[in-house]
């Protein structure tokens, strides 16, 4: 299962990544997390401290001329469309131990749960014609096409920067939206374009809720997207973000209501 998550700035991509990412694996499934944000900090969610936090793979940038082909003959812009990367994920993902929390069955028998940080392409426009763009591009390719994991993938912007065949690849884009206009109408955009590229399956988290009445607001604003579950505003998500603990354990509400928003998107999907 290929999973994007998006939606605009701060309503919560990231949080929503890091608790899916935990509850695949306590189940049994190994998950591959990726950070495809310009902004890295899915690391963070999990817990990992800043000193720890994984160079991001954009900014390798003699790995990146190695595998483009564009270190020898610096004679200009011509550079490998499709560069081999499918040696990458193993060579430098981060595994997130799953230590202290038990499965539904109450067993510590999880999946392996590990943390690709890719990064992304700041420069507006991302779909960047160069040997980053096509890095980025071959990877995401890999892990989401060909690998057997489930993938989650945190997203910065829209779709389109991952290429046409990953985004074929992806089963369900999944936009987190906040209570405001700005939020709604970016999951609405987002949720056209992806439709145009071909995901099938869009659905909305709702997060961040103060008060129930937002809740019919923002389902009444959603063009077409399933609501699959509405998360409460938290201080203790807030706490566990100062304290950079991880978001998981906090337990309580959001997970509860994260779990209930997978599990619906889990059986549309299947
Ligand atoms: N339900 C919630 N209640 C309270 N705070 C929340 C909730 N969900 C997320 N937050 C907080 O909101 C902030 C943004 O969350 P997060 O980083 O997950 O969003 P994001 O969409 O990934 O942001 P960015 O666009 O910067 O990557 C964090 O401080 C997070 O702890
Ligand atoms: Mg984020």
């Amino acid at each position: 299962m290929k999973i994007a998550i998006g939606g605009k700035g701060g309503v919560g991509k990231t949080t929503v990544c890091a608790v899916w990412a935990q509850l695949f694996a306590e189940e049994g499934f190994d998950v591959l997390a990726i950070d495809a944000d310009s902004n890295v900090n899915l690391a963070l969610a999990f817990g990992i401290p800043s000193e720890k936090n994984p160079v991001p793979l954009i900014s390798m940038k003699e790995l990146i001329a190695e595998r483009t082909g564009t270190d020898k003959d610096a004679v200009g812009s011509y550079f490998r469309l499709n560069p081999r990367v499918s040696d990458l994920p193993e060579k430098y993902w981060v595994e997130i131990g799953l230590s202290g929390h038990k499965n539904s069955a109450g067993s510590n028998r999880g999946g392996k749960l590990r943390l690709l940080v890719l990064g992304a392409i700041t420069q507006a426009g991302s779909g960047c014609a160069c040997p980053e763009g096509a890095f980025l591009k071959a990877l995401l390719a890999h892990t989401i096409l060909q690998r057997r994991e489930v993938v989650l993938v945190d997203m910065a912007a829209g779709v389109e920067f991952m290429g046409r065949a990953s985004v074929q690849g992806i089963d369900a884009l999944v936009l987190v939206v906040e209570p405001g206009g700005r939020s709604i109408d970016t999951v609405n955009n987002l949720s056209r374009m992806a439709r145009e590229l071909g995901i099938r399956t869009v659905g909305a988290i709702a997060n961040k809720v103060t008060e129930a009445v937002q809740v019919s607001v923002i389902e009444n604003q959603l063009e077409n997207i399933m609501l699959l579950s509405t998360v409460q505003y938290s201080r203790s998500v807030q706490e566990a973000d100062l304290k950079r603990a991880p978001v998981i354990g906090v337990g309580g509400g959001l997970i509860e209501q994260l779990r209930l928003a997978k599990e619906r998107l889990v059986s549309h999907i299947s």
